[in-house]
Parts: structure tokens; sequence; C-alpha cells
């Protein structure tokens, strides 16, 4: 779907040279949601400008649908730019134009006839929810709307492949639980291949499939959703993890003595509601108690993670630890020191 080799982007500004990205390879595939996350400045902006040439790449290429993007220029390339749409976290709205007509821009810029304009954007609005608010300006609208608007402008052609970039950063987190759930039923019920850049990780729980995080411009580790999540590797990645993941408690806990053995224990799937892990436990003749655990999902795969400490005499953590797996968890038997 779209193939990113070797691109990189370095800005030249009064004589100083920005090495924004760096040469990065990345493959999304088509119908997937990608999510790419890193802090700010990291790079994520410039590569998502990248992949449909609003920033033109210093090095390499970026091929969408079999199409070299890079080898482009002009009317072909402003075509091809039509099959791949784009969203920003400040809306880019016309606020002197209505909610149709904001719809309607890149409909009137094709010279699609009146007719079908009509149609078209009132088919967007029924998709996103706004039927009722077409007359209305953009500053009469909520944020939730405003992006909305965005996401049936960015709709309004077709395209194959929907660019967001921080779509939902200016949002409260209830209208971007909201706006997520619209982006996964475009990806679900329309196929449209879905990129998107946040600096939040539980945004990438919830909706993508894979995800890429990116670190000064480079792309530091990249895989499925649920194996970076359980299984990160980077300590920038582990940063993004550990957003969703609080163990305080169980670091004050774990402090308040010398040493402890823990237990971390990660499962996913129809494992997540099956009782492995009282049954192991007990077949051992230990006690348990659970320091932390989140039972949750990763966009429609159920997944939970625990922390325990076993109770009982002369403990062997290993041998739990094999039974456990044994029966298809993953575990890691850890020493938390203070
Ligand atoms: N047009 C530009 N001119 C000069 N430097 C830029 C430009 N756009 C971005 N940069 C620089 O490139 C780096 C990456 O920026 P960006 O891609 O916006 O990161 P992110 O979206 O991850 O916050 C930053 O250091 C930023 O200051
Ligand atoms: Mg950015």
């Amino acid at each position: 779907m779209i193939h990113v080799k070797q691109v990189s982007k370095t800005y030249t500004r009064n004589q100083t040279s920005i090495s924004a990205l760096k040469p990065v390879d990345l493959h999304i595939r088509s119908g997937e949601i990608f999510g790419i996350i890193g802090h700010s400045g990291a790079g994520k902006s410039t590569l998502i400008r990248c992949l449909n040439c609003l920033e033109r790449p210093t090095t390499g290429t970026v091929t969408v649908n079999g199409v070299d993007l890079t080898a482009l220029h002009g009317k072909k390339l402003q075509a091809q730019r039509q099959q791949i749409g784009m969203i920003f976290q400040h809306f880019h709205l016309l606020s002197s134009a209505t909610v149709f007509d904001n719809i309607a821009f890149p409909l009137r810029l094709a010279k699609a006839d009146r007719k079908h304009i009509r149609e078209r954007v009132e088919e967007l609005a029924e998709l996103v929810g706004l039927q009722h608010v077409l007359n209305q300006y953009p500053s009469q609208l909520s944020g939730g709307q405003k992006q909305r608007v965005g996401i049936a402008r960015a709709l309004a052609m077709k395209p194959h492949v929907l660019l967001c970039d921080e779509a939902t950063s200016a949002l409260d987190p209830e209208t971007t639980r909201a706006i997520l759930q619209l982006l996964s039923r475009i990806n679900r019920e329309l196929g449209i291949t879905i990129v998107l850049i946040t600096h939040e990780m539980q945004v990438i729980r919830d909706i993508c499939d894979r995800v890429a995080v990116m670190d000064a411009g480079e792309i530091v580790e990249q895989g499925d959703v649920i194996d970076v999540f359980l299984h990160p590797a980077h300590r920038v990645t582990r940063q993004f993890v550990s957003q969703v993941q609080d163990d305080t408690h169980v670091r004050s806990y774990v402090e308040s003595d010398a040493a402890k053995t823990i237990l971390s224990i990660s499962f996913k799937g129809d494992q997540t509601y099956e009782p492995v892990l009282f049954e192991t436990v007990r077949d051992t003749g230990y006690s348990f108690s659970i320091l932390q655990g989140t039972i949750s999902k990763m966009k429609d795969l159920p997944y939970g993670q625990l922390l325990i400490e076993l109770h009982g005499e002369q403990i062997d953590h290993e041998q739990v630890a094999d039974q456990l797996r044994a029966r298809g968890l993953e575990v890691e038997v850890m020493e938390w020191r203070s």
C-alpha cells in the first residue's frame, strides 16, 4: 500500500541544516490503522507530510498504491494526492465558510457539478454526524464537531488513505474517544487505510493494528501493537507504555522492603477470561496477592497484565512461571529491589 524507502528530510534555513528525519523505511499495509508515536520534535509530522509529498523528501521514495509520488510534480502529483486525505490537530477549516462549504471545498476544486456536490456533502455529513449543522460556521462548533468537518472534507474525494496528524490532541478525553471510534468505523466500513500520529499511547492501544515509535528523526521500534505494548524494547517505547500502566504504587510497596520477587504475567485473547492463574497457583500450594492488574482491550483484542507476589514456604518462582508458561501465559520473574 504505502512503501517508504530511505526517506529523509533536512531543512535548511539561514545556512543551518536541521536533520528532521533520518533515512527511514516503512511499509503500511492496505486496510490497517498504522500508528506513529513519538515525543514533540521526533519528526512525526515531517514523516507524515512526506507520505503525500506535502513535504518533499530530501532523499528516498514514497510509493502509494504502486505509484512513486516522489517522481511526480504539479498536476500529476495533485491527482494522486486526491487518493490521500489528511486531517490536522487544529482542523484547518475555512472560518468564513459554512460547514457545507468546508466539506464541499475539495469537490468544487475538482469542478464537480452542483448536484453531485450536494449529494456527496449530505452523504458525508450523515457519515460523521453533522447533518444538522451544515449551515453553521466553524466558530459555532465544538472541537469534536470541527474535527468531524475535517474528516468529512478529507473523505470528500473518496481517498484510499487517511493521514491523521495529532487529530485528537486538541480534544478532551471523551471527544477523543468519539473521534477515534469514528476513525475506526471509517477504516472498517469504508476500508480506508489510516496512518495516525499521536503522542498518546492510549490512542495507539485503542485503535491501531501496528505502531512505529519515533525518536530524534528515527524509527526506533515497530511491530504489532500488542507485541510492542507487552514487550517494549526501546527506552522511549517503555516511557510511552508506562503512560497507560501506572506502577508507582507497586514501586512504593516494594521500596518499603529490601527485595521482592514478583511475577509479571501477560495474557491475551480468550485466555484473558480463563481462571488459569488461580488454578496453577492453587496446584502449587502457594497463595498470591495481586500488586497490580489491568484487563483491557487493544483494538478488539482483550489482554491482561498482572504483577503478583507469591506467598508460602520456600517458593520456587521459576517452577510456577514454567507452569504458567505451559498454559500459554507469558511470564517474567522479576527481582524488585529498593
Ligand atoms: N519547516 C521547517 N523548517 C525547519 N525546521 C523544521 C520545519 N518543520 C519541522 N522542523 C524541525 O524538524 C524537527 C521535527 O519536527 P516535526 O516533524 O514537526 O516533529 P513532531 O511532529 O514529531 O513534533 C524539529 O526539530 C522541528 O523543529
Ligand atoms: Mg507534529
